[in-house]
């Protein structure tokens, strides 16, 4: 098969952990691409349930080789808490684990900057994972950002944290920020496990690539979190589509052969910005009691909203979804009652493409239209078994993907996966 990119095409936690996870069964290499430890990418593996960060969810299945990319963001102290953790779970990480060297690193300055511009925002704040993410890919854009290659020098590390620590201090003159010290240190404590791990991930990655081995990219966040094709502000500081992962894992975009469109069976959102499909009470609460819609990586409640099949068109557009993987279909099971929203009413027109831009967005009204319900399916393992009502929701969802159906998850655990043929 080659290479497979999984993305998320909504707000993330579509679920993309299992999906990644599924996909790794006979695979030879996982990557990371972008992003950072905002992701939680949760995998349960003989009901015990892994949540991980930073570590391509690959690692979970034996011999296969992770790779965590130059695109990615890296929270040192959360790598080592996981390699740790996989390591207490009687998995092997050593040898099977490389991190780029030319990942930027997030540092304790990053955090606290990160708090200071939330703060300032005031009611339009972002609800970020406070993870240091926007600052560490804003020093990486100005040029000014410590890669973990930069780890492996110690003689000019401490030039260039001195450097970048400066300009924050002129920058937030008003607020305590982050010591030089703070910095150094962080970096220091962490420089035995960066010597151990760190590579080029990259050529490691093409090499892979022309010797046929199997290789997935794991996409982060999800596309409507995109920091140009998202709901911006609102949205997270990478690319999280296609393009994201091609560069985020070094590797020609000409290389990746299917692309997986990862959709849950409806829309959840944590942190601010616009949920238009918002659901209406008592559903909400259900469905979130029902999914376990708490944030993995900050336990936040999510927004939960009915199915928005517009993003899906638009997030399977912009990224040349070959396939779709729905997951959570079981968590409708049940409801008293179901809608879909198949585009919206905009200046007296329906348009049927979500609108990737808060100034068309908000002059939006959701056009829905309901759908029949459907009872327990979590025990299916044949998508000729499911109810027609089931059947119909996910060929309404095929019909706006505009491609084939590649899985349905139908539970938590890795068994409760119905896949369709390729
Ligand atoms: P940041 O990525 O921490 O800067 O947060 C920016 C926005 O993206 C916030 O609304 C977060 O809640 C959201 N976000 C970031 N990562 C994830 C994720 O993995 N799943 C869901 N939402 C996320």
């Amino acid at each position: 098969m080659g290479v497979t990119a999984v993305i998320g095409l909504q707000w993330g936690d579509e679920g993309k952990g299992k999906v990644v996870d599924a996909f790794c069964q006979g695979a030879d290499v996982a990557v990371r691409c972008q992003g950072g430890a905002n992701a939680g990418h949760t995998v349960v593996v003989d009901g015990k349930r892994f949540i991980l960060h930073l570590v391509p969810s690959g690692i979970l299945t034996e011999n296969v080789i992770c790779l965590v990319g130059n695109g990615v963001v890296v929270d040192l102290e959360v790598l080592r808490g996981e390699i740790e953790e996989i390591g207490r779970a009687g998995l092997k990480t050593s040898g099977r684990l490389v991190l780029s060297t030319k990942a930027h690193v997030v540092l304790p300055i990053h955090k606290r900057v990160e708090a200071i511009q939330e703060q300032k925002r005031g009611d339009r704040k972002i609800g970020t994972t406070k993870r240091g993410i926007g600052p560490c890919y804003s020093d990486k854009c100005a040029r000014v950002g410590i890669r973990v290659g930069d780890i492996l020098e110690p003689s000019t590390l401490a030039e260039k944290i001195g450097s970048l620590c400066g300009t924050y201090r002129d920058l937030h003159n008003d607020q305590p920020v982050s010591s030089i010290d703070e910095n150094l240190e962080h970096c220091l404590r962490h420089s035995d496990m960066v010597k151990e791990i760190a590579g080029d991930a990259g050529s490691l990655l093409r090499r892979s690539v022309s010797d046929g081995k199997e290789i997935i990219l794991e996409g982060s966040q999800g596309f409507l979190l995109d920091v140009d094709h998202g709901t911006y502000p609102y949205v997270t500081s990478s690319s999280t589509g296609i393009h994201g992962l091609a560069n985020g894992a070094g590797l020609a975009p000409t290389e990746i052969g299917r692309i997986v469109g990862v959709a849950k069976a409806y829309t959840t959102r944590v942190g601010a910005g616009p949920l238009p499909t918002l659901m209406e009470e008592p559903f909400q609460t259900e469905v979130r009691e029902r999914g376990k819609e708490y944030g993995a990586t900050t336990g936040r409640p999510r927004r939960c909203g009915w199915l928005d099949l517009s993003a899906i068109r638009y997030a399977c557009a912009l990224n040349g979804v070959t396939s779709l993987a729905v997951t959570k279909l079981d968590t409708l099971s049940g409801l008293e009652e179901l809608k879909l929203c198949e585009g919206y009413d905009y200046g007296g027109n329906f348009v049927n493409a979500f609108a990737g831009d808060l100034h068309i967005l908000k002059d939006c009204t959701p056009r829905y239209v309901a759908h029949p319900t459907w009872g327990e399916i979590g025990n299916l393992t044949d998508s000729k078994d499911l109810p027609v009502a089931a059947s119909r929701y996910v060929e309404r969802m095929l019909e706006a993907a505009a491609c084939r159906l590649e899985l349905i998850s139908v539970g938590p655990s890795r068994e409760q996966l119905i896949r369709v043929g390729r």
